[in-house]
């Protein structure tokens, strides 16, 4: 009908006339601040498509590492979007506004409504805040003990010897399709024991077939092996299915605590591991409002072990964090092994810095004895392999925060300014791990991997990868140590290699490099496949 079309285009310029005034009311706000404007925000459909220019904002700048930053011209960008309601989204990668962030947990809260998923067990420290939060914290903290360190060192090299004489054998040379089908176990492992006193053998048969068609579900389903008794085998397929599986998880793990309550009283030997350290703080002469109930205590143990990961659909809604994997994840353990995967990818790669490490080792231990927990400090090379692994391939490529007050960050501009961002209440702030550590004004020539940058000085402010301040990870002795441990009982006794593969031999070493590194941007970093091949010093 001729009649409707002048009606339909006056309420079609009414709208644009007034995003445009909201627009301009927007950008006054942030003073102007470089802004990607899209029209839909980051919730609801905005985070399952790709990128439509002005429309969608895609899955993500989480990977695009320093790319959008450089675009902008601005170590800070607001992504920002009009519907479905108006929204602003910080994008960080300069290291004074990162500082002050992480300086005032405050000012800036955790968004714990991203981490609803992993409540299920209990309130735990990872997602909480404020109050509730504290007490957390200050129970799960003092488990983090320097004995508790020690007994990540030997039962890391527990692990690896048991794979080095069981399993690998005196095999000369050991080819792995996808080096996750060792780390994934190792880590596991590790975490097994020293969180909960759990030793666990690669014979076991815990271990997902050779060749998984999907070996990440797998890694979910022998994780679940790992913590259930045998009776509750039958459990895996219908966690995934059901919450009811869930009240079963959970009264085994209720069963699991109050064994070990029983055990300790009349155990002669005193244990170390999170668990028990978990226990003593809560029987311990806390006032009574700070004691932990049993399902708090649930809460934080179910975290060491099973998730640091929120649901797909959740965490869509405001930010670009989202992870494919829709079921709860094993971030903790993944985020250890996936930097394994990383670094052993990248010595692969560059057989120099490998060389340099085995210098080191052979310097440090002439004999060929066991490193022990003594000798963590000396590995210096070892360490600074993991840091530039970290760096480039930081498992949390993206930190959430909000502001809870209007308030403004300080940052260097182009021009080596000092200026500062006004940042409106409410705003969301996104903490981009991998925007800083590829940011070229702090690491020059980003994309190669130099181990050597972190002996001499380095920029301590643009290196995040267990975000910092009073809310940084509490593994991160317990991550290192293990990592440091591996790194050298591995390159002591094996030189690595990319494995050879017919339909690869023409590569170059820039295309063999993208293969290998190749990542999915899931809410950690996951490695796409590492094929390398051990042979035998
Ligand atoms: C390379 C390995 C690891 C990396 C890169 C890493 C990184 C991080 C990051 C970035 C956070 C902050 C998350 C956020 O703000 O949302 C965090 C928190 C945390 N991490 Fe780790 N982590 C690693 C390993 C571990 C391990 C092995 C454990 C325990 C055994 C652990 C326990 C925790 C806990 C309990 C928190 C919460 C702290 C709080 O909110 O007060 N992490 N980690
Ligand atoms: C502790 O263990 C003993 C012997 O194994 C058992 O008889 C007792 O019932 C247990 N107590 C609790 C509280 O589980
Ligand atoms: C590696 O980084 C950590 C901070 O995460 C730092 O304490 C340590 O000194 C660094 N080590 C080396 C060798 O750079």
């Amino acid at each position: 009908m001729p009649t409707l079309l002048p009606l339909v285009a006056t309420l079609c310029c009414l709208f644009i006339l007034q995003r445009c005034f909201q627009i301009r009311k927007i950008l006054r706000t942030i003073h102007y601040q470089p802004c990607d404007w899209t029209f839909f925000s980051l919730s609801g459909l905005g985070g399952r498509f790709p990128r439509i220019p002005f429309i969608l904002p895609g899955r993500h700048y989480n990977w695009r590492k320093h790319q959008d930053f450089k675009a902008l011209g601005s170590d800070i960008f607001v992504a920002a979007a009009l519907a479905p309601t108006v929204s602003l989204n910080y994008q960080l990668a300069d290291p004074d506004a990162i500082k002050e962030v992480i300086g005032s947990r405050v000012r800036f809260p955790k968004p714990i409504e991203l981490y609803k998923p992993i409540l299920f067990f209990g309130d735990n420290v990872v997602a909480s805040e404020h109050d509730q939060w504290k007490r957390h914290r200050k129970i799960s903290a003092p488990a983090f003990t320097e004995p508790n360190n020690k007994l990540v060192w030997h039962e890391t090299i527990h692990v690896i010897n048991d794979l080095f004489d069981n399993v690998w054998g005196n095999r000369d040379e050991i080819a792995v399709d996808h080096i996750r089908e060792v780390f994934m176990p190792t880590t596991l492992f590790v975490i097994s024991a020293a969180a909960f006193g759990r030793r666990i053998t690669w014979n076991d048969e815990v271990l997902p077939p050779p060749g998984s068609p999907n070996d990440l579900q797998v890694s979910h389903d022998y994780l679940y092996k790992l913590i259930l008794p045998n009776w509750a085998m039958g459990l895996t397929q219908r966690l995934r299915q059901s919450n009811v599986a869930f009240d079963e998880l959970e009264r085994y793990m209720v069963e699991m605590i109050r064994d070990r309550k029983n055990q300790t009283s009349d155990d002669v030997e005193p244990k170390y591991d999170l668990l028990n350290g978990l226990l003593d703080a809560c029987e311990g002469d806390l006032s009574g409002d700070s004691k932990l109930t049993e399902r708090e205590l649930l809460g934080n143990i179910f975290v060491f072990l099973l998730a640091v990961q929120p649901e797909g659909n959740e965490v869509d809604k405001h930010y670009p964090l989202n992870c494919d994997d829709g079921s709860l994840g094993s971030q903790i353990p993944k985020s250890t092994g996936h930097t394994l995967c990383f670094a052993f990818a990248l010595l692969a790669l560059y057989p120099q810095e490998q060389e340099r490490l085995y210098e080191e080792i052979i310097t440090i231990f002439p004999d060929g004895r066991l490193p022990t927990y003594e000798d963590a400090n000396s590995l210096v090379f070892a360490n600074a392999i993991l840091n530039e692994t970290l760096r480039m391939f930081p498992p949390v490529p993206g930190i959430p925060k909000y502001s809870a007050e209007d308030t403004v960050l300080p940052m260097t501009n182009s021009f080596g300014e000092k200026v500062l961002v006004p940042v409106p209440k409410g705003s969301n702030i996104i903490l981009q791990t991998a925007g800083l550590h590829y940011n070229p004004k702090y690491w020059p020539d980003p994309h190669t991997f130099k181990p050597s940058r972190f002996l001499g000085n380095w920029p301590r402010d643009a290196f995040l990868p267990f975000s910092g301040g009073v809310r940084s990870c509490l593994g991160r002795r317990f991550a290192e140590l293990e990592s440091i441990v591996t790194l050298t009982m591995f390159i002591s006794k094996y030189r690595v290699g990319i494995k050879d593969e017919p339909q690869f031999a023409g590569e170059t070493f820039e295309q063999k490099k993208e293969r290998v590194l190749d990542t999915i941007p899931r809410l950690t970093l996951t490695p796409v496949r590492i094929p390398l091949v051990f042979k035998r010093r």
